[in-house]
């Protein structure tokens, strides 16, 4: 984006001392949001949160050192906005896994101050020929982010079209962590899960989450809080959410992290991914004019 566009966001969407736009990594526009609480950065692509730092806390989010910064490109890390499937199109194999929103430029509708003294910003997307092209419908998206001490992030949908569709997703969250061999991942004991590295075999959770190998799973029928437990760091960080009953954790390890060109070939012990999702069975259909909301609510605690 050149300079003259960052100065009209600038000008149109800029709040003093709190929401400055700015070019990110690849020249790729972001926002920097910015109170007594908390700081965070979102990129206009894939309307992306890169960075979410709480007062006088370390990031919250894991970024990969390779990710792409590039338009027509998803972005490894932070919290992608996957939409309107997560992972393969339960109909439509051909669309791209995860949606194709996440390779998309968004535009500002709004930013401010609310009551709490939360910043925020709204960013929007709507179909196109483009969109149009790989799934027929008509619909409008947008994503609220707001920060404070925690960040929210609500990915609402809307059809704008004249005939029903359905749609999955998920707000696919990386964490940073210390070493995630010593992490624990509490909330989701006794959920049953799809184990997807073990031809999505049903199993049930026994304790907390422990990771040692590769780890891809969708936890079904949960609303719960998940709490990433990372003792090293002596951070707790809870994960709340709205919208949705499936929440995917994901690692890598060492042969898929090796195998993606965007992820560094080490980085898998910095990261863990606790997706708020709508998956497997937990689908909305969203008839002409309705909307459906998902939310993730992101804080951190200090282990006692
Ligand atoms: C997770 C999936 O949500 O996302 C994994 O459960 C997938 O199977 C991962 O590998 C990353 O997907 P992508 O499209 O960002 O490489």
């Amino acid at each position: 984006m050149s300079l003259t566009d960052i100065d009209i966001l600038n000008e149109r969407f800029g709040v003093a001392d709190h929401v400055v736009f700015m070019d990110g990594p690849g020249g790729l526009p972001i926002a920097e949001l910015v109170n007594d609480e908390g700081e965070a950065r979102i990129c206009l692509l894939g309307a992306h949160v890169l960075q979410f730092k709480p007062g006088g806390e370390e990031q919250v989010f894991w970024l990969s050192s390779e990710s792409y910064f590039e338009e027509g490109k998803e972005i490894r890390g932070g919290i992608p906005v996957c939409w309107p499937c997560f992972a393969v199109h339960p109909t439509d194999e051909s669309l791209p896994l995860h949606g194709f929103v996440r390779s998309r430029m968004w535009e500002v509708l709004r930013t401010g101050v609310g009551g709490d003294g939360c910043v925020e910003i709204e960013l929007g997307t709507r179909d196109d020929e483009v969109t149009r092209a790989m799934w027929p419908h008509g619909f409008e998206l947008r994503v609220v982010v707001s920060v404070g001490k925690a960040i929210s992030v609500e990915l609402i949908t809307r059809n704008s079209g004249d005939e029903a569709f359905v749609v999955s997703g998920a707000l696919h969250s990386y964490f940073a962590l210390s070493d995630v061999r010593l992490v624990e991942i509490a909330g989701l004991e006794g959920c049953e899960y799809g184990d997807k590295v073990d031809s999505m075999a049903k199993k049930r959770q026994e304790g907390n989450i422990r990771i040692i190998d590769e780890t891809d799973r969708v936890y079904v029928d949960t609303a719960a809080d998940t709490v990433i437990e990372d003792s090293l760091s002596g951070r707790r960080v809870r994960i709340s959410k709205k919208g949705s009953r499936t929440t995917v954790v994901w690692n890598p390890w060492i042969d898929k992290a090796a195998r993606m060109a965007d992820f560094g070939d080490t980085e898998y012990l910095g990261m863990v991914c606790v997706e708020t999702a709508n998956a497997a069975d937990d689908v909305y259909e969203v008839g002409p004019g309705e909307e459906h909301r998902l939310e993730t609510i992101i804080s951190v605690e200090r282990a006692e």
